[in-house]
């Protein structure tokens, strides 16, 4: 294992996710547990991530004594080097205005870290983030790659394998990164890559055998990747101990709910009870219009419908979920401060309290990617795993000014047509969601010799990497035109078309 201890880098989480496509199993514990974290894990090596403090300050984070005392290699990025400089002995100088952007580092010796990826003399790009400046070296370091404004851009005890680099290895800017971190995993701290997805199956499968025992499983499904590959996983492991169940709250994209209890029922064969709560869902949605109070409503509602549904099928102990490591890590917080709900979202939280059952969550250590491809290892087709992310709430939250039956069936019938465009065009996995919104606003349009006074659709499409930022995914005009005359011809209802420019922020993915 590699701890990587976290000082509230924005981007701590790609350390870990290097470290792990190095074949290596990484943890992120906060700076404030590292200690804790250290003993309880044991790790071979420490990574320092990158953090907004100031290292020159003397009450700024630090890193746990207990480290140094172990002897383990450490690797120090950005915040990381400078914390660790100082810890060790040396200088960092403040008061900097922090630079983050492209860089070009020379190599200037030799070093197992940049073994089979950078040869001295060489220039290379980096992505760079300069603020403090470490001013006095700890003994036993030397300099081995420096850029004209960062002269101490990496920095080495080999004795004592302790590397800092001020630049970030993690990002995809700097390109050579992932091998950088290879190198200290492997070659500086000797570990072995064989954590693999196989490997993750069949410890998983193991550790949900220990935790279940013969008790009886529910797994509330909905159609997405996480909580197809925590069912499918669970059913590995327990068989018909499990069972799922399919709230269809009638919000689903068409055909949805079908496609769910075909593969799960007909090809999987896993029980599985499909639950058709719509007229449940569109009675208490109906005349709201307010965003929030729709979340809620819907919220609320899955709870109750889960739970009585969970009720009758009796004699669970334990509530499945796909929570990912995502959800799990806890964030560095250095304000303390609340943020703003610009959203309540809506999944399964709230349910493991109501109900008072125990969680088996399979998929609690691994990330979005990981669980991509441990579902291809279980046998997931790709329509499943590729599958664009769906909110919770469904199409409520994509009809703004209030739900209908009509409505959905209209917004249904143009999304469906616009993916099969995107699908036919070949865009759908460059793209990170697309879809139809419905607005409540009529226009006047002309079709064929009369007069048409309709709905207005909007489509929606971005690029993203985690849905935290997003931008407009550039179609050409042919292609909006095409699906917006298929739209148009296709659906009553609707009878103009416009296409959403607006990046996240200011927007939000969803309208609503
Ligand atoms: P926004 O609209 O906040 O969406 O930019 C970011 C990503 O989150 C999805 N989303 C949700 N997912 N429950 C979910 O499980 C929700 O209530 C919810 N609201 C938004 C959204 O589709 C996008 O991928």
């Amino acid at each position: 294992t590699v701890l990587i201890i976290d000082f509230g880098s924005q981007v701590t989480q790609l350390i870990a996710r290097r470290v792990r496509e190095a074949g290596v199993y990484s943890e992120i514990v906060p700076f404030q547990s590292a200690e804790e974290g250290f003993r309880r894990l044991k790790p071979k090596a420490v990574i320092l991530s990158g953090g907004p403090a100031s290292a020159a300050e003397a009450d700024s984070p630090r890193a746990p004594d207990a480290i140094f005392e172990a002897g383990v290699p450490v690797l120090g990025i950005c915040y990381g080097q400078q914390t660790l400089c100082v810890q060790l002995g040396g200088a960092v100088e403040g008061g900097h205005h922090r630079e983050f952007g492209r860089a070009f580092v020379e190599v200037l010796k030799p070093s197992p870290l940049f073994e089979g990826v950078w040869e001295t003399g060489q220039k290379h790009q980096v992505w760079m983030s300069h603020g403090d400046r470490v001013t006095r070296l700890p003994e036993g370091f030397e300099v081995i790659a420096a850029s004209p404004n960062a002269p101490l851009a990496a920095t080495a005890d080999e004795a004592r394998n302790y590397y800092a680099v001020q630049f970030h290895p993690e990002v995809v800017h700097t390109p050579d990164g992932a091998r950088l971190l290879s190198n200290f995993v492997h070659k500086i701290a000797g570990l072995k890559g064989d954590w693999t997805m196989a490997a993750y199956r069949d410890q998983a499968i193991a550790a949900i055998r220990e935790q279940v025992g013969d008790g009886k499983v529910i797994c509330g499904l909905s159609g997405g990747v996480d909580s197809s590959v925590a069912a499918l996983l669970i059913h590995e492991a327990i068989g018909d101990q499990l069972t799922c169940i399919l709230v269809d709250h009638g919000l689903l994209r068409k055909d949805e709910a079908a496609q769910v209890v075909e593969m799960f029922r007909g090809h999987y064969n896993i029980p599985l009870v499909h639950v058709d709560a719509s007229d449940t869902f569109i009675g208490a949605l109906e005349g709201e219009a307010d965003p929030e109070k729709k979340r809620k409503t819907i919220g609320k509602l899955f709870i109750d419908v889960f739970e009585a549904e969970a009720k009758k099928v009796g004699g669970a102990d334990f509530l499945a979920q796909g929570t990912l490591y995502p959800d799990v890590i806890e964030s560095v917080s250095f304000t303390g401060g609340p943020s703003v709900t610009i959203k309540s979202h809506h999944n399964v939280g709230g349910l493991p309290e109501r109900m008072n059952m125990k969680l088996v969550e399979p998929l609690r250590e691994l990330f979005k990617d990981e669980v991509r491809e441990l579902g291809k290892e279980l046998g997931l087709p790709e329509s499943f795993i590729g599958r664009h992310p769906f909110p919770g709430p469904g199409l409520a939250i994509r009809l703004p000014g209030g739900v209908t039956r009509d409505k959905i069936r209209i917004l249904q019938e143009a999304d469906a047509i616009y993916l099969d465009e995107i699908r036919k065009a070949g865009l759908y996995d460059a793209i990170w969601q697309a879809f139809a919104v419905l607005l409540p606003v009529q226009t006047v349009g002309v079709m064929g010799d009369g007069r048409t006074y309709e709905f207005v659709c909007a489509l929606r499409a971005v690029t993203s990497v985690d849905g935290m930022t997003a931008d407009f995914y550039p179609f050409d005009m042919e292609f909006l035109g095409n699906a917006a005359t298929r739209i148009i011809n296709e659906v009553r209802g609707i009878n103009r078309v416009v296409y959403d420019v607006t990046s996240k922020p200011p927007g939000t993915i969803e309208w609503e």
